[in-house]
């Protein structure tokens, strides 16, 4: 254990990690986040930051066989250097303590653009991160993994540029409970929650989204087939390609 662990205090009575203690030299600095399996804190050592997740205890021993996705499927695609992706930086264990550290992404969660920014999408804009997006997926599903959590949180922009993190929800493709179209209905809320930057009233609740926004009979079109809406009249999609064309004739249309 580092020295200056022991100074600090190290860890709460509950054995959580806290502000000032030290991982592999790096400095924990801030809690980002706390998920069901575990909690999210960013650490740095001169000025270079990381995440570091910190896994729960009941995840380690109840839950082990869910907790292991996120590190196996960002090592199976760490040989891309793709830097939309997060790599994974190795594992660390102290006593009571055990978790994994990544790669920390520079920009801002959707989330954070959406909801405190009040940032306000174009069209051109929403179409062009569905089209990165489905660029990731694809690299995803050839690996066989569904990434299941494509969310605004789980997004990252830095200069128009999405990253995408957190794989903790990711599986291996079964295509019986873990099939690719999960990933397509997140692109297909992922662009709901783009198009209501646009929408001024307040939300109805009891309204659902294809009756409050303002969008054109393709884009509804697209959006329900994305959000298996009434599966009878618009047939869900079956891969990418056909989710790429359509919005590429979308951004000629605009
Ligand atoms: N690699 C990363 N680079 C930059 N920020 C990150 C990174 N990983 C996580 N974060 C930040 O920490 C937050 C929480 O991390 P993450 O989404 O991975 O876990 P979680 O949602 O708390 O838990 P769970 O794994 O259960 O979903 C993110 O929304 C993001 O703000
Ligand atoms: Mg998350």
């Amino acid at each position: 254990m580092e020295l200056t662990n022991i100074l600090a205090g190290w860890y709460d009575k509950k054995y959580q990690l806290v502000i000032g203690n030290i991982i592999k030299g790096f400095t924990i600095t801030k809690k980002l986040g706390e998920g069901r399996f575990g909690k999210v804190y960013l650490a740095e050592k001169n000025n270079k930051k990381i995440i570091i997740k910190q896994l729960k205890h009941e995840a380690i021993f109840k839950q082990s066989h869910k907790i292991k996705f996120e590190v196996s499927t960002l090592k199976d695609i760490a040989y891309l250097k793709d830097k939309r992706f997060p790599r994974y930086l190795g594992k660390f264990k102290l006593p009571h303590i055990r978790g994994y550290i990544l790669e920390y992404k520079t920009g801002k969660t959707m989330e954070h653009i959406i909801f405190r920014d009040k940032m306000k999408f174009s069209r051109a804009e929403i179409y062009n991160f569905a089209l990165q997006i489905l660029d990731m997926v694809d690299i995803l599903h050839a690996h066989n993994i569904v990434h299941k959590d494509i969310r605004i949180p789980n997004l990252i922009l830095e200069n128009d540029e999405l990253y995408l993190i957190d794989f903790g929800l990711a599986r291996y493709i079964d295509n019986k409970k873990y099939k690719t179209d999960l990933d397509f209905w997140y692109l297909g809320d992922f662009m709901i929650h783009l198009f209501y930057t646009n929408y001024d009233k307040s939300p109805l609740i009891d309204k659902p989204w294809y009756k409050q926004l303002d969008l054109t009979p393709k884009e509804l079109i697209l959006l329900k087939r994305l959000m298996r809406v009434n599966k009878e009249k618009y047939p869900p999609f079956k891969n990418t390609k056909d989710i790429r064309n359509i919005i590429k004739k979308l951004i000629k249309s605009i």
